[in-house]
């Protein structure tokens, strides 16, 4: 033994000295490397090609902003058979949660918001697992990446509040409920749920669709939790709950079938009411929605209200 050893005053030191360099090399640095991540991507999966969904979740995680931010996967699936340990894998998920094959995608979204409603991530992106993007076009040579650039990666900001990823083009506005595809009755109605003011129809509103889009935290928690749970509670009701009886636009039930729990008529409802929900409805590019972001390189952005006419 080296002599000095021999005193336990010396063996104490040694060891207070082994914890300290340890502590310094080893576990503060990565401390600091390990930032938490600030974007959240939510998933809603049925039974999409996941190697197809890897793709996306691989280009939206590569985008710069979401790069910066440090983004996690969540995936809620409301297959039965599914591999929730064989997606996590593949997409590289944080988490797989299997949820009742209830409320579609949109259930899924209001039990999310529910769920993490107190430590929800700073900017959080719903998507159903099949984006549209990817080969919406029919096209196989455009590649997904064209839609991305135009979108995430130059309108996706530090300033952007609520951003509708709906694809195709201009924003969609409906008055009251009346919408290009018809009357939706209830949508006027959940705004004056949480506005406090029934719906103003000398004004529009623009609307969501498909279920993608991304909202930063405060536009979230300006809502109380219980209006996200009510609404959920609607989406997920079970057969023989009223909400299915309610069948309009008209036409809907023809094109959808019967109003089930698996396939809500109301969904439909849902589905558009993000944009007011988040207070973003009046001008989409409305200071604290989208924010300003810079158009891409070698195109200028467009004046006036329909900006979105890239996406
Ligand atoms: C999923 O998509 C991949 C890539 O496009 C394809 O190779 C594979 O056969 C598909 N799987 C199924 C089950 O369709
Ligand atoms: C909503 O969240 C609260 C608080 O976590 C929980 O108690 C409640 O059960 C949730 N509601 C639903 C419908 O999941
Ligand atoms: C893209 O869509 C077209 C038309 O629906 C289809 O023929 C083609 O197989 C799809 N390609 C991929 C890669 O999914
Ligand atoms: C498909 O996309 C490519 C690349 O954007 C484009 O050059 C081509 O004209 C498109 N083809 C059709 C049929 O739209
Ligand atoms: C956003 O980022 C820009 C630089 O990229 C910075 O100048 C600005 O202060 C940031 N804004 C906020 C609200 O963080
Ligand atoms: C909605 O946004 C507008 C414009 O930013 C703001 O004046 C209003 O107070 C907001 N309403 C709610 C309920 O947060």
């Amino acid at each position: 033994m080296i002599p000095w050893l021999s005193s336990p005053v010396a063996r104490v030191g040694l060891a207070i000295l082994s914890c300290i360099v340890f502590i310094h090399v080893w576990i503060l640095p990565s401390q600091k490397h390990q930032k938490q991540p600030q974007f959240q991507l939510v998933i809603s999966h049925y039974n999409e090609n996941l190697s197809k969904v890897k793709d996306w979740v691989t280009a939206v995680r590569e985008m710069p902003f979401v790069k910066e931010l440090g983004s996690t996967v969540t995936v809620y699936t409301k297959n039965k058979h599914t591999n929730l340990d064989q997606i996590k894998e593949l997409l590289d998920a944080a988490e797989v949660i299997r949820l009742p094959n209830v409320g579609r995608e949109q259930g899924t979204y209001m039990h999310h918001i529910n769920k993490t409603y107190d430590h929800i991530y700073p900017y959080t992106m719903f998507s159903q697992a099949a984006i549209t993007g990817l080969n919406d076009t029919g096209n196989t040579s455009r590649p997904f990446t064209d839609w991305l650039d135009k979108s995430l990666r130059y309108k996706f900001t530090n300033e952007t509040k609520f951003f509708n990823l709906q694809h195709g083009g201009n924003p969609i506005f409906c008055v009251c409920g009346d919408c290009p595809t018809g009357h939706f009755p209830l949508l006027p109605q959940l705004q004056t749920l949480f506005d406090n003011k029934v719906c103003d129809s000398t004004e529009r509103q623009s609307i969501s669709w498909l279920g993608q889009f991304i909202v930063a935290k405060e536009k979230v928690i300006a809502r109380p939790r219980w209006i996200y749970e009510y609404i959920g509670s609607l989406v997920d009701a079970p057969e023989g709950h009223w909400i299915h009886q309610e069948q309009e636009p008209a036409g809907l039930k023809k094109t959808l079938g019967e109003s089930l729990p698996d396939n809500p008529l109301f969904g439909h409802t849902v589905e558009r009411l993000w944009p007011t929900l988040f207070n973003c409805s009046n001008e989409p590019e409305m200071p604290g929605c989208m924010g300003s972001w810079s158009p891409m390189p070698g195109q200028k952005k467009k004046d006036g209200k329909l900006g979105e006419s890239y996406i």
